[in-house]
C-alpha cells in the first residue's frame, strides 16, 4: 500500500524529471485479464482529467475490458475525480455511499477511485475509515500502473492503494483511447509550480514537467494523419511551457511548430497571466491555425485578494495584458476564471471585482464560489463572510458576467463564422452543433455527413451560452 503525503507532494527540488518511455509493457495474463468483462467511468473536473480517462480507456481495452456506459452491466467501476473544489468531494462519497450496496449484491465487481482525490491525505483516511470495501485507489502519477495494480486487486481481494506523492515524471507512449475522431486533447505539461495559495493542483498533480517538444509534435502529427482537425495543448499554465527544460524552446516555439504541422484548428488552456509573452501574441496573430481565444484566468480584480491569492499581478498588470491582446489578435475573445469570497474579502474587494468585470466585458467565465483545501495555504485563514453573502455576491457576479456575454452574442447575429461541427446537438436532435473559433457554441440544422467538417454557419439567433444558425455556401 502507497499512501499519499501532503508534505512531499508540496516538495520541489532541481532533480532532473525522468521522461520514461517504455514503462508501458503488459504480460499476456494482463492482455486477457478483461475478457468478458465490462468497465463503466465516470470523470468529473477539467479537461485534464478527461484526458487521463481516454488514457485509462485505452490500457483498460488492451486488458480486453470493454466499455459500458451502464452501470449495472460493469464489472470495473472507475470514478476519475477532482480535488479543486469541495462540492466534488461530497458528491464522490455519496456515490460511493450509493455503490456499497451494489458491491454487497455482485461481490466480484470491482470499485475503484482515481484522480485528484486519491492524491489528498484527508480522502484515503476516510476511505480507509468508511468505506475500506473499495477495491483500487491510484493517483495520478500511478496511471501507467494501472496494469498491475488491478491484477494485484484481483489477485489478493484486499483494498489496493497506489498514489504516489513525488514530484512526478514524464511517462510517454501511454495509449489514449480518444473520445472524438475529430478533436483531440494533448497535454503539453504536466503539474504546476504556481501554488495559488487556494488552490491544491500543485500537490495533486506534481511539479512542472513540459513534455519534450518531439513527443508533442509527433503527436500531433499523427493526430493529423489519422484525420483529426482540432488539438487543444493542455496545462495547468502553458505559458511556462518550456520554463523547466534544459533547452532554449519555449510555449511561441511550441505553438508556431505545432501550427506547422497542418493541423486546422490549434487552441491551447490554460494562460497565467503571469507569464503571457509578446512572442506568443506575434505567433498567435500570425498564424491564423491558432485560434484567437484566450483563458487567461483572473480570479479577482482586487489587488490586496490577488495579494493574497499568490497570482503574482496587479489589476492594472491584468488589464495592461488584456489591451494587449485584444489590440494584436484580431476578434480575441478572452475568457477567464472567477473566484469570490476568497477569506475575509470585503465588499469593496467585490466590487473591484465587478468592476474589472465591467471593464474586460469577458466572452465567457467560470465562476466558482471559494472552498477551502485542507493543505493549502489559504484553508488555513480564519473567514469572517458569512455563506449567505457569499451567495449573494456569487449571483450579482454571474449578472454582471452575462449582461456583456450577452452583448457579444447579440453582437454575432447576421455574421458568418467557421465551425467545427461536432455532432447532433445535446439539447435537440434535430440540431447539429459545434464551436466558432472564438469557442461559442452554435446550433443549426444539418445532417450526419457534417460532422467532422469545418462549415460556415450565419448566426440570426443569440442566447446568452450559445447561438442559432444556418448553413451558408462557403
Ligand atoms: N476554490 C474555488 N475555486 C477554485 N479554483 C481553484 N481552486 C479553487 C478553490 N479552492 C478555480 C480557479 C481556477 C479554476 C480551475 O478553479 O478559478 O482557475
Ligand atoms: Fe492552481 Fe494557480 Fe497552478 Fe492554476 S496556476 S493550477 S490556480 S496553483
Amino acid at each position: 500500500m502507497k499512501l499519499p503525503n501532503l508534505a512531499n507532494a508540496r516538495k520541489r527540488t532541481k532533480n532532473p524529471v525522468e521522461v520514461i518511455t517504455d514503462n508501458y509493457k503488459l504480460t499476456n495474463d494482463m492482455k486477457k485479464l478483461g475478457l468478458n468483462r465490462a468497465y463503466y467511468i465516470k470523470t468529473y473536473g477539467c479537461q485534464m482529467n478527461e484526458h487521463d480517462t481516454e488514457n485509462i480507456k485505452a490500457i483498460l481495452e488492451d486488458m480486453s475490458f470493454t466499455e459500458t456506459s451502464k452501470i449495472e452491466d460493469a464489472d470495473l467501476i472507475l470514478l476519475n475525480t477532482c480535488a479543486i473544489r469541495e462540492n466534488v468531494h461530497y458528491k464522490v462519497f455519496g456515490f460511493l455511499g450509493q455503490l456499497k450496496s451494489l458491491k454487497q449484491q455482485k461481490p466480484h465487481v470491482i470499485i475503484g477511485l482515481c484522480g485528484c482525490m486519491a492524491q489528498e491525505e484527508v480522502v484515503i483516511e476516510e476511505i480507509l475509515k468508511k468505506y475500506s470495501w473499495l477495491d483500487i485507489v491510484f493517483g495520478t502519477h500511478n496511471i501507467h500502473n494501472l496494469p498491475n495494480i488491478l491484477e494485484r486487486a484481483l489477485a489478493k481481494k484486499e483494498l489496493e492503494i497506489e498514489v504516489f506523492s513525488n514530484e512526478g515524471d514524464i511517462y510517454e507512449n501511454i495509449p489514449a483511447k480518444r473520445e472524438s475522431k475529430y478533436k483531440a486533447w494533448v497535454n503539453i505539461m504536466y503539474g504546476c509550480d504556481k501554488f495559488c495559495t487556494y488552490c491544491i493542483v500543485p500537490y495533486t498533480r506534481g511539479k512542472q514537467r513540459s513534455r519534450l517538444p518531439e513527443y508533442i509534435i509527433n503527436e500531433v502529427k499523427e493526430l493529423v494523419k489519422e484525420g483529426y482537425l482540432e488539438v487543444t495543448l493542455l496545462g495547468q499554465n502553458v505559458n511556462a511551457y518550456g520554463k523547466d527544460l534544459d533547452i532554449n524552446y519555449n510555449m511561441a516555439n511550441l505553438l508556431e511548430d505545432v501550427a506547422k504541422t497542418g493541423i486546422k484548428i490549434v487552441r491551447f488552456l490554460t494562460s497565467h497571466p503571469w507569464d503571457f509573452t509578446d512572442d506568443m501574441i506575434e505567433v498567435i496573430k500570425n498564424n491564423s491555425n491558432i485560434m484567437p481565444h484566450i483563458h487567461l484566468p483572473l480570479q479577482s480584480g482586487s489587488d490586496k485578494i490577488l495579494k493574497l491569492m499568490g497570482r503574482r499581478y496587479t489589476k492594472e498588470d491584468y488589464i495592461k495584458l488584456y489591451n494587449k491582446l485584444k489590440e494584436n489578435i484580431p476578434n480575441c475573445a478572452i475568457t477567464t476564471d472567477i473566484i469570490v469570497g476568497f477569506p475575509n474579502e470585503s465588499d469593496e474587494e467585490f466590487e473591484d471585482t465587478l468592476t474589472l468585470v465591467d471593464e474586460a466585458k469577458f466572452e465567457a467565465a467560470f465562476t466558482f464560489i471559494y472552498s477551502p483545501r485542507k493543505g493549502t495555504p489559504a484553508a488555513k485563514l480564519e473567514d469572517h463572510i458569512g455563506k449567505e453573502t457569499k451567495s449573494t455576491r456569487f449571483q450579482a457576479l454571474v449578472k454582471r458576467l452575462e449582461k456583456h456575454i450577452e452583448a457579444h452574442s447579440d453582437a454575432m447575429v447576421g455574421q458568418v463564422f467557421d465551425v467545427l461541427v461536432d455532432g447532433v446537438s445535446k439539447n435537440d436532435p434535430n440540431m447539429y452543433s459545434g464551436y466558432t473559433d472564438e469557442n461559442k457554441l452554435v446550433h443549426f440544422r444539418g445532417d450526419e455527413s457534417l460532422v467532422g467538417k469545418i462549415v460556415k454557419v450565419k448566426v440570426h439567433e443569440s442566447h446568452t451560452y450559445s447561438m442559432i444558425g444556418e448553413l451558408v455556401n462557403g
